[in-house]
């Protein structure tokens, strides 16, 4: 199997200010070394009117955390007022974008199709998406979540050729988990991304091997390990705890 970089990805949801997320990332830059880099992919994704400020910082100060968004529309350009397109996005030097976060799907009506139109307008423009899909406490209830993973999976990588799959991440959030202190057991989690590796791989062969698949819904320094300690598990997309810089530093730096 192929090694894979830890990738740690701070959804920063509606918070923070443009000045604000200057000062986030600074704090943050000063808590992680360089060694916490080698091992980890730094990701923060922060709202889209701080991404212009949060690429400055970056850049001036030479730091290497990388840069993320939390959504995008799926064409270029054109009448879609409100929207933001990935060619934008990649002109701020966005490397990640979240795509399918359940935010998305519950509360602005995003389904598997417009999710994998999205996904493909990522890939165009030359960032990563991060595919987040998960079930809800119903369905887990019904017994259906290993159904409605793999579905998210295959309809959100549909018309996806192998080696730009091999640039997409999938979180694996349960949505019973995010933003609600209860997070997964990491056994559970694992196996979910067990099963999210083995449906990439029917489609794409050994190139599912390359993906990184995230766990996601209420990581905190006391968890990470934990998840981080599963064999499919390679990273973890992180929204309340990667809003203080020292919470959040602490979670990268899960094996201190
Ligand atoms: P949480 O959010 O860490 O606050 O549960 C995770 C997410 O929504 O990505």
């Amino acid at each position: 199997m192929d090694e894979r970089r830890d990738l740690i990805v701070g959804n920063w949801k509606m918070h923070a200010t443009h000045l604000e997320a200057i000062q986030k990332i600074q704090k943050l830059s000063y808590r992680l070394r360089p060694e916490d880099f080698e091992r980890v992919e730094v990701v923060v994704a922060p709202p889209f009117t701080a991404l212009r400020a949060a690429q400055l910082v970056i850049e001036t100060d030479h730091l290497p955390i990388r840069l993320g968004a939390q959504n995008v529309h799926w064409e270029d350009q054109g009448a879609f007022t409100g929207e933001v397109s990935a060619p934008m996005l990649a002109k701020l030097a966005v490397t990640h974008v979240i795509v399918g976060h359940s935010e998305r799907r519950t509360l602005f009506a995003e389904t598997d199709t417009i999710v994998n139109r999205k996904l493909k307008a990522v890939i165009r423009h030359g960032m990563r998406p991060i595919l987040c899909v998960g079930e809800t406490l119903e369905e887990r209830e019904v017994g259906s979540t290993e159904e409605v993973v793999v579905r998210m999976v295959r309809d959100g990588l549909a018309g996806i050729p192998p080696e730009a799959v091999a640039a997409t991440a999938i979180a694996y959030e349960p949505v019973w988990a995010i933003g609600t202190g209860h997070h997964a057991d990491p056994d559970d989690a694992g196996a979910v991304a067990e099963l999210i590796r083995g449906t990439i791989r029917a489609r794409v062969g050994e190139v599912a091997d390359q993906i990184r698949i995230l766990y996601g819904g209420s990581v905190n320094p006391g968890n990470i390990k934990g998840f981080m300690a599963k064999r499919h598990i390679d990273g973890a997309l992180v929204g309340g705890a990667s809003l203080d810089p020292d919470t959040f530093a602490a979670v990268v730096r899960y094996w201190v």
